[in-house]
């Protein structure tokens, strides 16, 4: 049956799912039929992956199980932290964190994915040691010692002290942990797709995780968020932003952070990162790249409006970061340990009706071409 070509496959439906919701007109964002800014304010990022992967919110027995269950698991093999230390110490810290999880994966064999109990397990050990990994990376490639993760410490807490050595202020990790329930699922983006067509073959979860992974680096997904710390340390200062938002627009640049498939509106994550961005600049300072970032999001809102881009999810979260003192490389990792709820989320609802993706392709070659030999080529 032939079927229109639909470049990106813009628009067109891979999965019915029932994980997340976007309205793209009116700016708003669901998981599980609760808007994100409602669970930024009432939820914590475990309470939020445990509605994303079974559905519905825990009751406190639940939650204190789940949450028991993730910090219980946020350890890492000597030999994962082996591997990290041999990699070249320049390498992108998303590639290190894909290899990591597919190594993963080979400490943790149960290869039977129709094993519920064992899914279990694998979505526990993925949530809880993707920070692990992370912060393991971030210092051990500038020589300092791996710090292991803290039992009596939150999720969000924990992964700034395995980063910095320090217990981190409140505030900082509160906003961390809004932050990463902002970054936990957006329905069918890149990422989820890439890590659903590797687990529609029965991979296991690492693996799919991995496959996920390398989607989310590149800069039209995850990686904008990089981009878009460097296009603000680039422009300099707000009286900047003028000529560069207008040189790159005239050279056919996109401007980073801003437009989306699916919105045509500003992204409602981007709302409430600010919000977060003023919370902690109430306590710790302003930072200038958030000048930077309003009056390039002003301008562009003049210039870009009749095509519907307004800032993304990636334009005001490397504002936060930088202000924490992470470093830039390892924005789109942080990514990374946020979203793997929503890939998990995707990968066990997908598995209750599972269905190889194998999808058809318009042939524009030729046919019936002879083999020419070498010497008369
Ligand atoms: N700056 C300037 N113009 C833009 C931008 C932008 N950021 N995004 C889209 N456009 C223009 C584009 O030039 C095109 O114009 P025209 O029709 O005149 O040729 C039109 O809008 C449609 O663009 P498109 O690239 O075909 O649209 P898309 O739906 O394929 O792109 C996107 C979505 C996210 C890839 C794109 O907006 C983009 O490249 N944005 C910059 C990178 C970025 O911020 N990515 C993060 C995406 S959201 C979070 C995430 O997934 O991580």
């Amino acid at each position: 049956m032939p079927h229109d070509f639909m470049p990106g496959l813009a628009g067109v439906p891979a999965a019915k799912s029932a994980i997340s919701d976007v309205d793209g007109t009116r700016g708003i964002l669901e998981y599980r039929g609760i808007r994100v800014e409602e669970l930024c304010q009432h939820s914590s990022f475990l309470e939020t992956s445990y509605l994303l992967l079974f559905g519905r919110l825990p009751n406190a027995t639940e939650l204190t199980q789940w949450v028991n269950d993730v910090t219980h698991h946020r350890r890492i093999k000597f030999r994962i932290v082996d591997l990290l230390k041999v990699m070249p110490e320049h390498g992108h810290p998303m590639d290190a964190l894909q290899a990591a999880v597919a190594a993963l994966g080979m400490f943790y064999p149960g290869r039977n994915v129709k094993d519920v109990e064992n899914n279990y397990w694998s979505a526990v050990r993925l949530i809880a040691k993707l920070p692990t990994i992370v912060a393991a990376w971030a210092r051990l490639r500038r020589g300092d010692e791996y710090i292991p993760p803290r039992d009596d410490l939150p999720f969000a807490d924990n992964f700034l002290y395995m980063l910095t050595e320090n217990t981190p202020h409140p505030l900082w990790s509160e906003v961390f942990d809004d932050c990463l329930i902002l970054h936990a699922e957006h329905t069918m983006n890149a990422s989820t797709f890439a890590g659903m067509v590797t687990a529609s073959t029965l991979a296991d979860p690492y693996t799919m995780v991995a496959s996920s992974i390398g989607a989310l680096k590149g800069p039209l997904h995850g990686g904008a968020n990089e981009e878009v710390v460097m296009m603000l340390r680039e422009i300099g200062t707000p009286a900047q932003a003028k000529p560069a938002v207008e040189a790159r627009l005239q050279g056919k640049n996109k401007l980073m952070g801003f437009g989306h498939r699916v919105y045509k509106v500003k992204d409602p994550r981007a709302t409430v990162l600010q919000e977060l961005c003023m919370r902690l600049f109430n306590v710790c300072g302003t930072s200038p790249l958030y000048e930077v970032a309003v009056a390039v999001e002003q301008l562009a809102g003049e210039r870009l409006k009749d095509k519907g881009i307004y800032p993304n999810v990636d334009f005001y979260s490397g504002i936060i970061y930088d202000k924490m003192g992470i470093e830039v490389d390892l924005f789109t990792p942080l990514f990374a340990m946020a979203r793997v709820s929503g890939w998990l989320a995707h990968w066990l609802e997908q598995l209750r009706e599972n269905k190889l993706y194998r999808p058809d392709q318009i042939y524009s070659g030729e046919h019936n071409r002879q083999y020419v030999p070498i010497d008369r080529r």
